[in-house]
């Protein structure tokens, strides 16, 4: 890698200036006590910090950031730590997703007005690290991602508990009876043990293990724990980096190339990733100019092994993953599929310290010639129903139901459906298919992680356990089922999921790719016709421009007008 320490930087264009205007810059900044040579036109690096107590995965952000100062002044550079909007899934309503391009504005524009020159990016909070890197692949400096890093293994009664996994299982005993109010209550202390994201294998873990997979972290920056001493290791080591490649000029342009998508669409089939990934990779591809499309997804990952053991598609969880090897194990034993000289933010190519990576536990991590499952990707759907795309996670759905074919039990909104779905009368059995409605990304609004909608207490009674539910919604990556998601139009944009009744015939079949609404063509032009696009109520503010400019799952769920980017570039001073 080339560098040239000699190169003015961005942020002397407002601190090497001798007039009004530097003074200004440089004056206020050092109330805090910086020296004269802070701004002598070394690298200043921003430490974009979604730090938050009402974000508890991204809680002890701040404390990462000191060790990510420490790196940077040991490389002679500048930290700067400054806050961007916190995006706690947990506690969100209507759901963070409905915020994740605000932040995305957010980073873009405080990284663009100030005078930085590289910037790293805490976070690890489902929505936090794609919306930190959406917003940093518009301004194109050197950039890093440093996670969160995933809690401490679940424990209660003597065996690991999975953050969501679990949740979903329990809630779904409780209904069914076999599992007492106290201890699905007591569980819940039991399930989060640390700080840090979501140990399963959810949009958290995905997330920041594609973010090592695709070259924007160090290695094991995926599943390092949370609290484990090497993850401040990590944020030192990378706080170093930084300042190195600020005089390298290695921009997140740089790393993040159609390579290093193609390599994340894979690792996220082998490491069983959330289906979360597909919206958040593309809208980061759409920032970045990279062409990605939906059917990427399908024809890159369709043949990916699943190789790593992980809730929610298998038995492990993150510490497990962690000890054994993490993402590089992976990175190895796919080295065939990927693209290896990929550029990493370490300086070298993703592929190029692999030979010394070892694997502890084949069971945790599997070879490729004894997966979990033979082929694990995302699988994209098409047919009348989903005329561009739906998705559905294979790896997390019931083999039998791949292929099915039942009637459908619609409910119009998920009010309709809390309403309903435990009435003893509603007309549903195992073979029928739940289709709910309005929780695309303009209906609900945010499309919201419903989709993996709970199953009618008198099924849950005699036993059943899954069923294949249809909807415009995500759902957790901690989820799982023959859930079929990110249907596109969504019913509020008039796709035909709009006008699918009850009783209405619906085929499945992800072998074929298929999903098909069984009436016939001129029917559905007559429902078509007939169909009157519901009322928002949502008349101003954030909700009104997320509404109006939101693009539909297929296309990443950015807004129109934030697709693409505008450099660093601004030339107007404030004085
Ligand atoms: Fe924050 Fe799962 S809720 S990572
Ligand atoms: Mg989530």
């Amino acid at each position: 890698m080339s560098s040239n320490k000699d190169r003015k930087l961005r942020s002397q264009q407002w601190y090497g200036k001798l007039d009004r205007d530097g003074f200004i810059h440089r004056s206020w900044m050092k109330s805090q006590g910086f020296p004269d040579h802070a701004f002598d036109g070394r690298p200043v690096i921003g430490i974009c910090n979604t730090w938050s107590e009402i974000t508890p995965c991204n809680s002890h952000l701040r404390d990462i950031a000191e060790f990510v100062k420490r790196g940077v002044w040991e490389a002679g550079g500048v930290p700067l730590e400054f806050p961007a909007m916190s995006l706690g899934e947990t506690q969100m309503r209507p759901t963070a997703m409905l915020f994740r391009n605000l932040l995305s504005m957010e980073v873009e524009e405080s990284i663009r007005a100030n005078p930085l020159d590289g910037v790293v990016l805490l976070g690890g909070c489902d929505k936090t690290t794609p919306g930190q890197v959406m917003g940093a692949a518009s301004v194109n400096l050197p950039t890093a991602v440093i996670s969160s890093g995933p809690m401490l293994n679940g424990k209660y009664r003597g065996r690991d508990i999975g953050s969501g996994t679990d949740v979903w299982k329990f809630s779904e005993q409780v209904r069914a009876g076999t599992m007492s109010l106290p201890e699905f209550l007591n569980a819940e202390s039991c399930m989060s043990r640390s700080v840090g994201t979501c140990m399963t294998m959810g949009t958290a873990s995905t997330m920041a293990s594609l973010m090592e997979a695709m070259g924007l972290a160090l290695p094991l920056n995926g599943t390092l724990p949370a609290v484990d001493s090497r993850r401040r290791v990590l944020a030192h080591l990378t706080g170093r980096r930084l300042v190195e490649m600020v005089h390298e000029d290695l921009t997140i342009s740089k790393v993040l190339t159609r390579e290093a998508f193609e390599n994340a669409i894979k690792v996220n089939a082998a490491i069983g990733g959330s289906t979360n990934a597909v919206v958040h990779l593309l809208a980061m591809a759409g920032r970045l100019g990279v062409d990605l499309t939906l059917e990427d997804f399908d024809r890159l990952g369709r043949e990916i092994p699943l190789l790593v053991n992980l809730m929610p598609s298998g038995k492990y969880l993150m510490e497990d993953f962690h000890y054994n090897g993490g993402v590089p194990v992976v990175l190895k034993r796919l080295s065939d599929q990927l693209h290896l000289d990929a550029p990493s933010i370490s300086g070298g190519a993703i592929g190029e310290a692999l030979d010394e990576v070892e694997c502890f536990d084949d069971d945790v991590i599997r070879p490729m010639d004894n997966p979990v499952r033979p082929a694990a990707g995302i699988a994209v759907l098409k047919g009348n129903l989903c005329p561009n795309g739906a998705i559905i996670k294979p790896s997390a759905a019931s083999e039998p139901l791949l292929k099915h074919r039942g009637k459908a039990v619609v409910f119009e909104t998920i009010e309709d459906f809390k309403a309903r779905v435990d009435a003893p009368d509603l007309d549903v059995d195992e073979n029928s298919i739940l289709v709910l409605k309005g929780c695309g990304p303009k209906g609900y609004p945010g499309m919201p992680e419903v989709g993996n909608m709970p199953l009618p207490r008198k099924l849950l009674e005699k036993g059943i356990t899954d069923m294949v539910r249809l909807s415009d919604a995500r759902m957790s990556g901690t989820a799982f089922g023959t859930v079929v998601l990110h249907i596109s139009p969504e019913a509020n944009e008039g796709g035909p999921l709009a006008l699918v009744r009850n009783g209405d015939w619906i085929e499945l079949d992800v072998e074929a790719r298929q999903l098909h609404l069984d009436i016939p063509p001129d029917e559905l032009i007559k429902r078509q016709t007939e169909w009157e696009a519901p009322e928002t109520p949502h008349a101003r503010g954030y909700y009104r421009l997320y509404i109006d400019h939101v693009l539909q799952a297929d296309q990443g769920a950015d807004l129109d007008f934030l697709v693409g980017g505008s450099g660093h570039v601004v030339t107007r001073e404030s004085h």
